[in-house]
């Protein structure tokens, strides 16, 4: 089923005035900067989303500002302003600007400061620090009075800090390519094969994931987007039920590994056409995360590594360690893995000329919507997702377990199914 050239476009591109862009701008909060960056009186952070520059920082007094990234006198970076006394003070000419754009100094201006500052303004931006991130409604022309959409209180956001880790990396390929993959369950036992067996040890479940590798699907819409069981069965009998959520734009939450390991949040946000950002949240609602690579990580903006490599020595790979067993040759980490498949589909993944198949039925859904919303927004139509009645974030937990012959996986999930539901088997796939 593959798509046109036309909806491949309409899909993967958020630059300039493409709809995709402009109907996530508008009706989404998003992922900006992990907040552990933002120091009160450091280092302004630059940020690229949707094909345009941006700039965070926390001020003395611990808010955070999203300020468009030229200082609006004669268009310098403000990334390079002393942030200092409340305000983005710019390196130029010492012009100061407070978290809500406001010029509140124009020191090489003589007369009135008050009157000539009053009228002058950086474009400003609502941002949220909430879950160890720093998000952002980059809707243009927002005012003070602008209706914010309903911020995507997942199950990890208003967990205490030791409860859940962030981490991201910018990645040089487009961003539904990295989407689809967290909802791509047959990929895992695959692709991660390697790294699932050395972080599991044994009898992890997530080793059950190995031993059935077509997985049957069944689907149930949600209100932020669906959730899906991956039912793989075992030798014995018993079914090994994986049920995970897409909350739309790009959230993939994946069910933990085993009963006390922690569940895993994937997104990946458009930094412009040929860009992502990749992040990866951990977090156990029960206990806190303890030491994990994750966790431990030193630079919360720059991991998991990307591969080692470029095109011409195929990203790195590291064929010796094939030789000895090795799943991918990319022993660096399971992002590593994915990235190494994301770069090798090219810069924007090319939806025209694929042949899918049964396990790949989360993939089209996730293209469906994605589809759907930019469509819609193109139409001037009402942004489905955000506007429904029943947004309910916090009850897309994702579980896995084994169930007896003849189990259904909705005992797993423990919020109400007052949804219709379109369950289906992923025949509608092929
Ligand atoms: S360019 Fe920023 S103060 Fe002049
Ligand atoms: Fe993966």
């Amino acid at each position: 089923m593959p798509i046109s050239q036309h909806e491949n476009d309409l899909l993967t591109r958020v630059e300039h005035d493409a709809p995709m862009g402009a109907m996530i701008r508008q009706n989404y909060w998003i992922p900006a900067v992990p907040s552990s960056l933002l120091l009160a009186d450091g280092a302004p952070v630059r940020i690229r989303l949707l094909g345009q520059n941006y700039v965070a920082f926390r001020a003395t007094d611990g808010s955070v500002g999203v300020l468009d990234e030229q200082c609006v006198h004669r268009k310098a970076s403000l990334a390079l302003a002393k942030n200092e006394n409340n305000s983005l003070r710019c390196l130029f000419h010492a012009w100061a600007y407070n978290t809500q754009g406001e010029v509140i100094a124009a020191p090489n201006h003589t007369g009135d400061q008050g009157e000539f500052c009053k009228k002058l303004r950086v474009n400003r931006y609502r941002a949220a620090d909430r879950g160890g991130i720093v998000w952002a409604w980059l809707a243009k022309g927002q005012t003070a009075d602008s209706v914010a959409p309903p911020f995507p209180a997942l199950p990890f956001v208003d967990l205490p800090a030791d409860q859940r880790s962030v981490t991201s990396v910018e990645v040089p390929t487009n961003w539904v390519q990295a989407v689809e993959a967290s909802m791509d369950s047959s990929h895992v036992g695959v692709l991660h094969e390697s790294t699932t067996q050395i972080t599991a040890g044994g009898g992890n479940e997530r080793l059950l994931m190995t031993k059935a590798l077509a997985p049957k699907l069944e689907f149930e819409d949600r209100p932020f987007g669906y959730r899906y069981a991956a039912l793989r069965g075992l030798p014995d009998g018993q079914v090994y039920a994986r049920v995970n959520h897409f909350v739309m734009p790009w959230f993939g939450i994946i069910c933990p590994p085993d009963a006390n390991g922690p569940t895993s949040v994937f997104f990946s946000t458009p930094v412009d056409d040929v860009t992502h950002r990749a992040w990866f949240v951990h977090y156990n609602p029960n206990h806190a995360l303890g030491m994990t690579i994750m966790s431990a990580t030193p630079d919360v903006w720059n991991f998991p590594p990307l591969p080692p490599g470029t095109a011409s020595n195929n990203w790195g790979q590291n064929r010796d360690l094939m030789k000895r067993g090795h799943a991918t040759g990319f022993p660096q980490h399971l992002g590593t893995e994915d990235f190494a498949m994301f770069l090798s589909q090219g810069p924007i993944h090319d939806r025209t000329d694929e042949q899918l198949c049964t396990a790949d039925g989360a993939v089209i859904r996730v293209r469906r919507l994605l589809l759907k919303a930019a469509q819609d927004f193109a139409a001037g139509k009402p942004h489905a997702h955000t506007q429904a009645k029943d947004l309910d974030y916090a009850s897309a937990q994702s579980v896995g377990g084994v169930l007896p012959a003849g189990g259904q996986w909705r005992a797993l999930v423990n919020v109400p199914t007052a949804l219709p539901t379109a369950t289906q088997s992923a025949k509608e796939a092929a």
